[in-house]
């Protein structure tokens, strides 16, 4: 196979840091070489181009490429009921979710969905995302194939619920354990593809589905698990009913076996100090959702409180109680939750979380969320400049055609950005997507 060039200027975090400031590498002109799907080399491209004679080059100067971004927490089914009205968590549920949700019982809407679906994440820039599907095995079975013809980095979960939700969006303790073993059985370890575990949350899991969750999540070790932990007062208040005997929110997950280094919580408002110390002590990693948060009215991310804990961190959209599919934008909502609370997300730390950050979180930066060598080669091609305002607003950001300060353009795509921001996205050395000129 070929090498292939991208000219660009480069940003990304080559190793894990504490310090996402100054922990990054830029290339003002920087040359990635792909080959086989695979990050062949990466560097200035003053001193890379020699090596490199005679192979394709596509110049994508004025743009800043960065690794294809991750979201570690958004919902397939609610893709068409994004920006639905009036409500917070649990009525939102009644009223949009699981009416919008039962739609995925047909197959053929389930599979136009799904198409949709990894198109609007990669239109956005996101090549990978942790992502629940409806109740219904076929729906999952839908997005595990689309993105295995795209050769795409996916962690899927069949949601499991067989309580406290309409009849025909329940099954069992019995069916969720069997069918979410055949999709294990079937996807997981299969190309890029992984399978997360999908209680919906507590309140609509019996504690036989939980356990007989639990059980799969012994059996797998290395499948992940992906559910909902304290995002609503009423929420909250509803569990403690559930399950009385339980210390708390997390503890129930806890006793079931649910808490471990590849789970991820989405949300975490309004957490004690013990799920907080358990949740550092099995280096689980939280899903902070910031646009969802504000836009269900859950409340604000304690960010200071998770530095503090020292707990695994990422971003990530929650579509559809999450207003928007961009990555970049939602981290512009993670700076404002931060405001609120009066403390300061920094715009290298924001990006960190929705790339190395999030990809080390979920164990998985040997493969994803930088573009070290031998990497697969998932890369997105920013384009600071998409609009009139854009093009104003980071003017300083460039020289020439280059992109100087990193930093700023990255705060500035914070609260600009849309799907117009994303040139072009590639999904193992192959493009995904391409913005039409
Ligand atoms: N809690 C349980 N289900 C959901 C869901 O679909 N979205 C959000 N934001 N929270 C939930
Ligand atoms: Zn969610």
């Amino acid at each position: 196979m070929k090498f292939r060039l991208y000219r660009a200027s480069i940003l990304h975090f080559p190793k894990p840091t504490i310090s996402p400031d100054t922990g990054f590498d830029f290339h003002r002109d920087g040359l990635l070489v792909t080959r086989n799907g695979k990050i062949a080399d990466i560097g200035p491209y003053s001193e890379l181009i020699s090596l490199y004679q005679g192979c394709d080059l596509t110049d994508y100067r004025g743009n800043l490429l960065v690794p294809g971004l991750i979201d570690s927490h958004v919902h397939l089914p609610q893709t068409e009921m994004i920006g639905s009205y009036g409500e917070q968590l649990l009525q939102w549920l009644e009223s949009y979710t699981f009416p919008t949700e039962a739609k995925f019982e047909n197959a053929d809407y389930a599979k136009e969905i799904a198409s949709i679906f990894l198109n609007q994440l990669f239109m956005n820039g996101t090549t990978s995302a942790m992502v629940y599907t409806s109740v219904h095995k076929n729906a999952a079975e839908m997005l595990f194939e689309e993105a295995s013809e795209k050769n795409a980095n996916m962690i899927i979960g069949k949601v499991c619920m067989d309580r406290n939700c309409p009849e025909n969006l329940q099954d069992s303790a019995s069916t969720a354990q069997t069918e979410s073993a055949e999709l294990i059985e079937k996807w997981h370890g299969k190309q890029r593809l992984s399978y997360a575990l999908t209680p919906r949350f507590a309140p609509t899991s019996s504690d036989a589905q939980l356990a007989a969750l639990g059980e799969l999540a012994k059996q797998y070790p290395d499948v992940f698990i992906q559910t909902h932990l304290s995002e609503n007062k009423s929420e909250i208040n509803w569990v403690k009913k559930l399950f009385p005997k339980f210390e708390h929110y997390l503890d129930v997950y806890d006793h079931f076996n649910m808490v471990h280094q590849r789970s991820v919580f989405g949300h975490c408002l309004h957490l004690d100090s013990h799920e907080w110390c358990l949740l550092k002590e099995r280096k689980s990693t939280i899903a902070f959702c910031p646009s969802s948060n504000l836009f269900l009215g859950s409340g604000l991310f304690d960010m200071e409180k998770a530095m503090q804990h020292e707990v695994k961190l990422s971003l990530a959209t929650d579509v559809g109680a999450g207003t928007s599919f961009n990555m970049l934008r939602t981290m512009g909502e993670a700076y404002k939750v931060c405001q609120l609370n009066h403390t300061r997300l920094s715009p290298m730390q924001g990006f960190y979380m929705m790339t190395q950050g999030s990809a080390e979180s979920l164990g998985l930066s040997e493969s994803i969320g930088n573009l070290n060598i031998g990497t697969d080669a998932d890369f997105v091609l920013l384009n600071p400049k998409f609009s009139t305002l854009s093009e104003l607003r980071t003017q300083n950001c460039f020289d020439g055609k280059l992109v100087v300060d990193p930093i700023d353009t990255i705060f500035a795509l914070c609260t600009l950005a849309d799907e117009r921001t994303t040139s072009a996205t590639y999904v193992a050395g192959k493009c995904v997507y391409q913005q039409e000129a």
